[in-house]
């Protein structure tokens, strides 16, 4: 049988912690107030994991909803990823312990390392994975746990981050939907602009460094916001030109959820309304690998889109890491 040419988005599902951090409670905590944080990033609140709350629990109840909601068997899934940058353990994949907690015996794992980028590169891989014919059901869960590496005395990093999981279904079909065109890319040299240096193979954790609090992620926020929207814009455009498309023919735009003000920065590069970007940051923070799918959940949820919708999605993060795809929204016929 010859491959189907596209990998329709079936299902979706989020899972955020129960715990909810005010900008207020911040406050009280650290020299910073909610009128900064509001006006430098739209954060107003953030979910934050409790101990039972690590990357797999998050990312299987998100897997769990997206199957459901994509009403497909379980032995019908043959691909688990699981995008993240705070895995349960270095060692085995996340993946792995999310395919056991689903019950998926036909499934192979593995994890995807893109930092925020994680779900837009895992939407593209994932796409081939169909389009090559090597997958026909795949779980792509987007999770991370990313207050886990926040130090919470550093106001420079802790108050943008929150904790969730978003997860889809992409099905194999002959009808032309979901990821129309896509592309990331990379910026090695940028390594250093945002980073946890140590408790990896280059520099282990020892006491000496964890007295240091060198285990906790730094960040260059303003050089990184530069290199945020014009990654995204460029990324942006050439998908949306790949799909054979220009920009007035996308109903809505899904960005990464880091900073209201590079949303409204890329708006305005790309010369779109505002009305045209899907924002959720004020409720969830950054959510790292998590941000994108989350919000495209929302925005289902919310009827923002239907069947042959154009949608773009786009995102940034730590590597540096980029990527957009353009995806032509609805469900997958039956074959
Ligand atoms: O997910 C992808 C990776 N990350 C990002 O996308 C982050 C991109 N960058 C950003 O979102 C912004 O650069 C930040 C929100 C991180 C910072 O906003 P900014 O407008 O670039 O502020 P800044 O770093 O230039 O800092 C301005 C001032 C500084 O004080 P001085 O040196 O001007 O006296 C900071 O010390 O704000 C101070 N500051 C704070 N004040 C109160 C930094 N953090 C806080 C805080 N509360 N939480």
């Amino acid at each position: 049988m010859s491959s189907p040419p596209y990998a329709a988005i079936r299902g979706w599902g989020m899972a955020v912690p129960r715990r909810v951090v005010t900008n207020a409670e911040l406050a009280r905590q650290i020299d910073t107030s909610d009128e900064w944080i509001r006006s430098r990033t739209g954060i107003s609140q953030r979910h934050v994991a409790g101990p039972d709350e690590f990357t797999s629990v998050l990312a299987t109840a998100a897997g769990r909803e997206a199957l459901e909601r994509a009403g497909v068997a379980k032995t019908a899934v043959d691909t688990v990823i699981v995008a993240t940058c705070t895995p349960d353990r270095p060692f085995p994949a996340t993946a792995s312990t999310v395919q056991h907690n689903l019950g998926l015996p036909n499934a192979g794992a593995f994890d995807l390392a893109a930092a925020c980028s994680g779900f837009v590169y895992g939407l593209s891989v994932g796409t081939g994975l169909v389009k090559s014919g090597m997958s026909r059901t795949l779980l792509l869960i987007a999770a991370d746990v990313f207050t886990h590496l926040i130090d919470w005395q550093d106001r420079n990093t802790c108050v943008l981050f929150g904790d969730g999981a978003g997860a889809v279904v992409l099905q194999a079909t002959t009808q032309p939907q979901g990821v129309l065109a896509s592309n990331i890319g990379s910026w090695g040299e940028g390594e250093t602009m945002m980073a946890v240096d140590v408790g990896g193979t280059r520099q282990p954790a020892t006491p000496a460094l964890l007295e240091q609090r060198r285990q906790y992620v730094y960040m260059h926020g303003r050089e990184i916001f530069k290199h945020a929207v014009r990654g995204m814009c460029e990324s942006a455009e050439r998908a949306v030109a790949d799909a054979g498309l220009n920009l007035a023919a996308i109903k809505l735009v899904v960005p990464h959820q880091a900073n209201l003000r590079i949303i409204e920065a890329v708006a305005k590069r790309l010369a779109l309304p505002m009305e045209r970007f899907f924002v959720n940051l004020d409720r969830y923070g950054n959510t790292s690998a998590a941000s994108v799918p989350i919000a495209l959940y929302e925005a289902a949820q919310q009827g923002h889109l239907v069947a042959g919708d154009l949608v773009l999605l786009t995102a940034f993060g730590g590597g540096l890491t980029w990527g957009s795809c353009v995806v032509r929204w609805g469900s997958a016929l039956p074959q």
